[in-house]
């Protein structure tokens, strides 16, 4: 494809999730804190979700999961709403051209569909630009809520004709179907709930709620939240093993 092909840097830790999902939360909070309006942290937020992409990729991450608009969201004034699709027609078209280096498949979990015609075409031209990446795979969650994602694979499962299904073949009708359920959920901002995101996968992820906004998310917040992830022992209901 004519990519520079990045090398991963060699990292300390002992565990590391292999898929890390995000909820990025706070962006209001964040703007209002400074006397700006809610897009400006919106814009903000933006910023740190591409510092974040190269940080979990240099750390050695394979799957990256993003929660940017939940099915929620659409209850939101239109002018933010409008500017957040803007936020992301920009970041698809401007910033991951940097991104394609990093030999990653770019995917999406939710009805992106229902988004305008134009960045849908930018989302789809981006997907079929790296459907073979090997090395990372970023996940954007844009219009999705894991209720509807959830009644989707029900009725796509009826439609399939089939009569009954168990847990491996239920979780090949999700968006995620060829990814990993999530090992580490981080949302930012103080807030301690899922808001409908990864209702099914989320069944034995461990959860970390740090208090910052999501425009304050660094590479040191990457860290401490790796490292205490690194410090959780998961037993998937066995007896801990030492
Ligand atoms: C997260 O920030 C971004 C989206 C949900 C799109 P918020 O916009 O929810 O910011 P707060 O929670 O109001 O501070
Ligand atoms: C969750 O954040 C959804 C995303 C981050 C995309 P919200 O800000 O929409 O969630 P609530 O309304 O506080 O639960
Ligand atoms: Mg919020």
């Amino acid at each position: 494809m004519g990519y520079v092909m990045f090398k991963r840097k060699n990292q300390n830790f002992n565990v590391l999730p292999t898929h890390l999902a995000i909820i990025l939360d706070g962006n209001g909070r964040w703007a209002k804190r400074r006397g700006l309006k809610r897009t400006a942290g919106h814009k903000a937020g933006v910023v740190a979700l591409k510092a974040t992409i190269k940080n979990c990729f240099d750390l050695g991450i394979k799957v990256v999961s993003f929660y940017a608009f939940s099915t929620e969201n659409w209850n939101r004034p239109k002018e933010e709403i409008d500017t957040i699709f803007s936020l992301v027609r920009d970041f698809v078209k401007n910033d991951l051209e940097e991104i394609y280096n990093y030999d990653v498949k770019v995917v999406a979990s939710g009805d992106y569909t229902k988004f305008p015609a134009d960045l849908v075409e930018e989302l789809e031209k981006c997907f079929e630009k790296t459907k073979n990446g090997k090395t990372f795979i970023l996940n954007l969650c844009i219009n999705y809520g894991g209720r509807a994602e959830i009644v989707r694979a029900v009725n796509n499962i009826m439609q399939s004709g089939k009569k009954s299904v168990n847990e491996d073949e239920f979780s090949k009708f999700l968006y995620t179907a060829d990814l990993p359920d999530p090992d580490f959920i981080i949302r930012t901002s103080g807030e301690q709930r899922l808001s409908n995101y990864m209702l099914w996968q989320c069944a034995y992820s461990e959860f970390y709620f740090p208090k910052i906004c999501w425009p304050d998310f660094d590479k040191s917040e990457l860290i401490k939240a790796l490292n205490e992830y690194g410090k959780r022992n998961r037993r998937f209901g066995k007896i801990k093993e030492n």
